[in-house]
């Protein structure tokens, strides 16, 4: 998918460039229905040529700007999975227009399995860093100019961003986890021999997103920060099978935590 003529689109709409885009994972869209959020300029992804016109859902998401705790933010309403059959090029295309709007930061959310067994279902976790086995990259192809074909992951969860994660967890009275998350394609879950090996390998989480995002923000040269919402734990480690309805349900039960830990995330942030 060729982002370009989306992001003439993007352009000639948006009402100011954001500091901050902030990608709202699943269970974790309340914060697009904010009154700010209300107040603010809104567009479907429908709307931006490249983008598909609908979905098998029927919604393929928007992003909002808006203002919140008075500062000038993109909120994400949905996301492009890579499970839907979309290409790395749609899956990414966000980060690219981000990118080339100006946005300097990327706050990424999603909703994830625990595979650490000291985590608990309804537990935010901050990424620290990324296992990709999507079995893919979506930077594979020509180099989009100006990234570096190469591009460094050391520290692709920026430091100094976790840190300001974590002072608004302490600012809003919550505990904050902070791991590694792994990616995977899905859309079935993991096996439980699969899960035993991920954590042998390091994982605190997994999830079907946000590796593809994240790798294409840094090309972008956007700072990253990222939190999970641990939604249920992964797969062998309660006596029961996983469902989506349960995912959805942690992620509605830990809504409030989260926009509270967003909205002293956004207030004091410091790029
Ligand atoms: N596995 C993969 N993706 C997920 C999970 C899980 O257990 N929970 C929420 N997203």
């Amino acid at each position: 998918m060729d982002f370009m003529p989306a992001l003439d689109v993007l352009r000639a709409r948006v009402p100011f460039v954001p500091e901050l885009a902030i990608v709202l994972g699943s269970g974790l869209g309340e914060l697009a229905h904010c009154a700010e959020a209300k107040a603010g300029v809104s567009l479907p992804f429908t709307e931006l040529p490249g983008f598909p016109k609908q979905t098998v859902l029927g919604h393929s998401g928007r992003v909002v700007f808006c203002e919140l705790e008075g500062r000038k933010v993109l909120l994400q309403a949905g996301r492009f999975h890579f499970y839907e059959g979309n290409p790395m090029s749609l899956v990414t295309a966000p980060m690219r227009l981000y990118g080339r709007l100006g946005v300097k930061a990327v706050l990424h959310t999603n909703a994830a399995g625990a595979v650490n067994a000291g985590f608990k279902v309804g537990d935010l976790m901050v990424l620290s860093d990324h296992i990709n086995l999507q079995g893919t990259n979506p930077l594979i192809g020509p180099n989009l100019e100006p990234g570096l074909r190469f591009i460094d992951m050391t520290e692709a969860y920026e430091g100094n961003l976790r840190r300001q994660l974590h002072a608004a967890a302490k600012a809003t009275n919550q505990v904050l986890r902070e791991g590694v998350y792994l990616a995977v394609t899905g859309p079935s879950f993991e096996s439980p021999a699969e899960i035993r090996a991920f954590r042998t390998m390091g994982a605190d989480a997994v999830g079907m997103s946000t590796v593809p995002e994240v790798i294409v923000a840094r090309h972008e040269g956007m700072k990253v920060a990222g939190v999970s919402c641990l939604c249920n734990m992964a797969a062998g480690i309660l006596p029961q099978p996983l469902t989506h309805q349960e995912v959805l349900e942690a992620g509605a039960a830990a809504a409030q935590r989260f926009e509270a830990l967003v909205r002293a995330f956004v207030r004091d942030l410091t790029l």
